[in-house]
């Protein structure tokens, strides 16, 4: 449950949405799931392996399975690159939870009368968006400092039927309302001829490892916290599916209520067809829809982002966990002490974004999402396929799972890891440049 509440957060019901009615609707769903399960859910499996395997940090977990003097610094160089990976997501990620956090007090406020404040708490500003980053770093590391163990699973367990339960609600709700049929048509209809465009391909692969919270050595850490006697390959195959099905259902909701907007009135789309708002989308279109909904819209509002802040907050703890657990477990340092210094220096940089905003938050989600994640993820594969030896490997896998060696995950995914993997990773970048 933990690691399903790093991989559910705003890359679900955020990033996927945005990135899909900016990348040609159904084509980009279709291409979406087709990566999730063939390429991240592969992958992911790696990661959990390797942590499970090596009972530590990234670094750590990988050297351990390397043999010669090249193979550990390309363990260090691995391990560490997904540290800074994930401590780059988590400077901007920082930012858009605040904004989560305040449109969850917005209809407090506006309940309460304060309407100018409530105006405040929505609009952009400096301020509001300095104020909220903080406030979230400063939970993120107040719970990581009482140990990752404890609580995040408590958290998980209760969010995500909630979260399903009002997605399911809403969704019922936005098809009952004019325009809904054509965003139904834009989001399950693909247009085949575009499933090969580049710029639709990358996006597709940086969204779905994105999602499973992949090369930034936070899997990996997981995975050493999971019990020998699991059985990671239910385990890993679960945790795609809960997440892959939550951003597919905040898809079948923020698409159609687009094309609702749309009709209310409401800019989506610029003259060309291009989208007006890119990364503001969510905050465009749900709002618009809650108010139609009078003043149950207000509680609908509230609790919906509410559960956003939650689901962003059990994804930027794992965020946080990898950095941490590696200065910890490498450099002898107190959780509490290496925690606060951590959060500091991320909020360092998130500041630096918030005040850049215009041109870095795009630019550091790109480097980071985009070209590190993936390029780290792809990395791992090769570690599995081409350093970790098979017999250690599968003595791995048969934990928790004795029969394994017979089953059709065993015939397929080693060589699948060793050569589909990394080639098909490559073989996107390759067409993109
Ligand atoms: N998977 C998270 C989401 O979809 O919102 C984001 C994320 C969490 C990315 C942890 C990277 C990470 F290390």
């Amino acid at each position: 449950m933990a690691a399903a509440g790093s991989a559910v957060g705003l890359g679900n019901i955020w990033g996927f949405p945005t990135q899909t009615a900016s990348n040609g609707g159904a084509a980009f769903v279709l291409v979406y799931l087709i990566l999730a399960f063939c390429l991240a859910y592969p992958a992911f499996m790696a990661e959990l392996l390797i942590g499970r395997y090596g009972q530590a940090n990234a670094v750590t977990s990988l050297q351990k399975m390397s043999r010669t003097l090249w193979q550990k610094r390309f363990a260090f160089v691995v391990g560490f690159g997904g540290i800074i990976c994930a401590a780059l997501i988590l400077s901007f990620y920082g930012i858009l939870a605040g904004w989560m956090m305040s449109y969850t007090i917005e209809p407090v406020a506006r309940f309460a009368g304060l309407n100018s404040s409530a105006d405040w708490l929505i609009s952009q500003s400096l301020v509001r968006n300095l104020l909220f980053t903080s406030l979230f770093m400063v939970l993120t590391v107040l719970i990581i400092r009482s140990g990752v163990e404890q609580g995040i699973e408590k958290w998980s367990k209760r969010l995500m039927p909630l979260l399903i339960g009002l997605l399911i609600l809403l969704i019922i709700y936005v098809m009952t309302l004019d325009g809904a049929a054509e965003g139904l048509n834009a989001y399950l209809n693909p247009d085949i001829s575009r499933v090969l465009e580049p710029e639709l391909l990358i996006s597709a692969l940086g969204q779905a490892f994105f999602s499973l919270s992949l090369g930034t050595s936070v899997m990996v850490i997981y995975g050493s916290y999971i019990g020998k006697n699991e059985n990671l390959v239910i385990l890993g195959a679960q945790v795609t599916l809960i997440d892959v099905s939550i951003a597919f259902l905040a898809g079948l909701l923020i698409i159609p209520s687009m094309y609702v907007a749309q009709a209310q009135g409401v800019a989506i789309f610029a003259e060309d067809g291009s989208l007006i708002s890119g990364s503001s989308l969510v905050f465009t279109v749900l709002p618009s829809l809650f108010e139609g909904m009078g003043a149950v819209g207000l509680f609908v509002g509230f609790v919906f982002f509410l559960l956003m802040s939650i689901a962003a907050l059990t994804s930027s703890i794992s965020m946080l966990e990898g950095p941490v657990s590696y200065v910890v477990e490498r450099h002898d340092m107190a959780r509490s002490k290496a925690t606060t210094l951590i959060g500091i220096g991320i909020f360092v940089l998130s500041s630096i974004i918030v005040f850049n905003i215009e041109f870095m938050l795009d630019l550091v989600a790109m480097i980071s999402t985009q070209y590190g994640q993936p390029i780290i993820a792809m990395l791992c594969c090769v570690f599995v396929g081409w350093i970790w030896q098979r017999n250690d490997l599968l003595n791995e896998i048969k934990q928790g799972n004795d029969t394994v060696e017979h089953s059709l995950f065993w015939k397929i995914w080693p060589w699948y890891t060793k050569f589909i993997c990394p080639a098909a990773i490559a073989l996107v970048f390759y067409h993109t440049i």
